[in-house]
């Protein structure tokens, strides 16, 4: 082992308890409040200003400092999975583990709300067994929906909410994750995603509002529903803290070659300007911080290189103390806390204690270690006794995450707050979801009105995309990369069009006799992924599987009036088959309240989606952005028809 855990013996006594008149006075002042405690905690200090919640919550954190020892602030600055929690239970009491997180699909052995916030308690009761009784802060990817958990309302992904244009949409929906998510467990979720998506090869293209920063940046209402008005919310158990990522300009890298070498997109490299990173990039971070107050961020696994310097030098964004210190945490005034990426800081130059010391010194405050929080609070331990990583730093990055836990109540409140777990995936919540995903609908081409439907039709439905609730919602659904197949509740396209339908055929591979049906509706798209896994190049492309191309080809020559429904994290080359629909709707990822897609194409909803990105002719026309001094796409940024509701 290159970074074994501190023993016992080598971790230094904890500072004598102090029992000043005052603190007597307080404690006589609280009696109900000290007797709540366990006896550990009387006997740490009981009545500690830290404790006392009447304190406003700088004096409250800075008392907490001034007691800490070096190894337990490096703890608090760890995160690891919960996984690796299991595999080794102390490891959360004896090393003072700040966080915990659920990577995607790492979930409870029960996956239901009282699975995850008894498991969540549990984990919870070893850090309060720790000397200072410090809470764990619980992180998860609620990134459309509590998508980890079985049974939660799972809302369309964010580029379908870009289409919405509807930033009072977005702020519902946010509240709503945020309730299902603090009812079971977790007091903060990795999202949203403020990512700019300028080509929509990249994997993530999905997880972005568009391509454009002020639309982007017109969706971070989305912030206030997970906070709370203003951000000050947090105690309130019906809020979580957000987290705007990831910083900065993760949608924006380059594919392929450049002049400083060749890039996947995912994790990539912005290659850019200042002036240009600070009006695509950067913009939305201005706005999460000082109009809605978030209260973390997550630097990006990506790299930028200012070519203005010519010399083509990425670097990565856990390292880049200009960007992290210099622009966010002072120009900017970010006073939250920088979480990092996923094992993250492993990509940085350098042995491992290079790789910390350079990501906590630009300005880093708490690692996503999910297996190797143990190495990394050795290693800033020792790098802090060697004088290579200065106190005042620790304490910094500390202080911003206790200040996290001592608004969001944790102090007090410590365990889960289940009286609201009936609302997860509850009718009224669904039914936002599921106005949602009517809203986010786009009518790209509607020739002689096909659409809306009357309902009295006989119709045809084909594709592999109409029945299965897996593809419509996407990655970040029950597991990271998602999974085709009927993987959650709610309902699927077909099943919506067989509710307000009563003639339906229903046949996938589009292999049942047409007969006399009057319209086809053949629901093509993608199946499921995340990350990078999704980019293009990376056994993926723009184009249809030549599956949908057949299922287009056969039943929009058999019927009178075709309709094709893409479901998908981003736009597809169709040019080749428009011409054969009478109508084209793109129904992004919608998650699991496909009957919104029929409440349009029945017209019990108009369509007013709006494309959040530019829709191209061919794969090679990316990437192709609102703007362009040459832009000619097949659909431009911004278009979609309406019909009548
Ligand atoms: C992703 C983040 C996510 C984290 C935790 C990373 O791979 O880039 O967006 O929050 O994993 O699941
Ligand atoms: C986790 C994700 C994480 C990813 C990063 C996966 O195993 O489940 O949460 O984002 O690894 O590579």
């Amino acid at each position: 082992m290159r970074y074994p855990r501190p023993s016992a013996a080598a971790r230094p006594a904890p500072p004598r308890i102090r029992r000043s008149l005052t603190a007597l006075a307080l404690a006589a002042a609280l009696p109900s409040a000290v007797a709540a405690l366990p006896s550990g905690a009387r006997a740490a200090g009981a009545a500690a200003p830290y404790l006392d919640p009447r304190l406003p919550a700088a004096q409250r954190v800075r008392d907490l400092l001034g007691r800490m020892t070096l190894e337990e602030k490096a703890g608090q600055m760890a995160q690891a999975e919960r996984s690796a929690a299991d595999a080794d239970p102390d490891r959360i009491t004896s090393l003072g583990l700040g966080s915990l997180l659920s990577g995607g699909g790492s979930v409870p052995a029960a996956n239901t709300p009282s699975g995850w916030a008894d498991m969540v308690d549990g984990y919870q009761r070893r850090a309060l067994a720790t000397r200072l009784r410090i809470p764990l802060l619980y992180g998860v990817d609620s990134v459309h929906g509590h998508g980890n958990l079985a049974g939660a309302t799972v809302f369309p992904h964010n580029l379908a909410m870009g289409a919405t244009r509807d930033p009072a949409l977005v702020r519902e929906e946010q509240r709503i994750t945020a309730a299902e998510t603090r009812a079971t467990g977790p007091q903060w979720v990795f999202a949203a995603c403020v990512c700019v998506t300028r080509d929509v090869r990249w994997g993530r293209t999905y997880e972005s509002y568009g391509e454009d920063p002020a639309l982007v940046t017109a969706m971070e209402t989305g912030i206030e529903g997970f906070q709370g008005r203003g951000g000050h919310d947090l105690a309130d158990t019906r809020h979580v803290l957000a987290t705007a990522k990831h910083f900065a300009g993760d949608g924006d890298t380059v594919f392929g070659t450049s002049t400083t070498g060749t890039y996947t997109i995912d994790q990539g490299v912005t290659i850019t300007d200042r002036a240009r990173f600070e009006r695509i990039d950067l913009a939305p971070y201005v706005t999460a911080v000082r109009k809605y107050r978030v209260g973390s961020v997550m630097p990006s696994f990506s790299s930028v290189d200012w070519t203005e310097n010519g010399v083509g030098d990425p670097i990565r964004m856990s390292a880049h103390k200009e960007l992290l210190t210099g622009v966010l945490k002072k120009r900017i005034g970010f006073r939250g806390f920088l979480i990092s990426d996923w094992e993250a800081v492993h990509q940085l130059p350098g042995d491992y204690a290079t790789q910390v010391r350079t990501a906590v010194n630009a300005g880093m405050d708490m690692f996503m270690e999910p297996f190797s929080a143990p190495a990394f609070v050795a290693t800033l331990v020792a790098e802090v006794r060697a004088g290579r990583v200065a106190m005042s730093r620790v304490d910094d990055a500390v202080g911003r995450i206790l200040t996290a836990k001592v608004e969001l109540g944790l102090f007090e409140h410590p365990f889960t707050d289940r009286s609201r777990a009936g609302t997860i995936g509850s009718a009224a919540h669904r039914a936002v979801a599921r106005e949602a995903v009517a809203r986010s609908q786009v009518l790209l081409k509607n020739a002689g009105h096909a659409l809306p439907l009357r309902g009295t039709e006989h119709i045809y439905v084909a594709g592999a995309n109409a029945d299965d609730i897996g593809n419509q919602a996407g990655g970040w659904t029950l597991t990271w990369q998602g999974a085709s197949g009927p993987t959650i509740p709610g309902t699927t396209i077909l099943e919506g069009i067989r509710r307000r339908a009563p003639h339906v055929t229903y046949s996938a591979d589009a292999s049942a006799p047409a007969g006399d049906s009057d319209t086809g509706i053949v629901v093509i798209g993608e199946r499921p992924y995340a990350e990078g896994i999704g980019d293009v190049g990376n056994g993926h492309t723009l184009a249809l599987a030549d599956a949908d191309r057949a299922v287009i080809a056969k039943v929009c020559g058999a019927v009178p009036t075709c309709v094709v429904l893409d479901v998908a994290g981003r736009p597809q080359i169709v040019t080749g088959e428009l011409p054969r629909m009478d109508a084209f709707v793109m129904s992004w990822l919608p998650g699991s309240e496909g009957a919104g897609v029929a409440d349009v194409l029945f017209g019990d909803r108009p369509f007013t989606g709006r494309l959040p990105v530019s829709w191209p002719r061919s794969e090679a026309q990316e990437p192709i952005n609102i703007g362009d001094r040459h832009y000619d796409p097949l659909f431009p940024y911004g278009h979609g028809l309406t019909t009548r509701g």
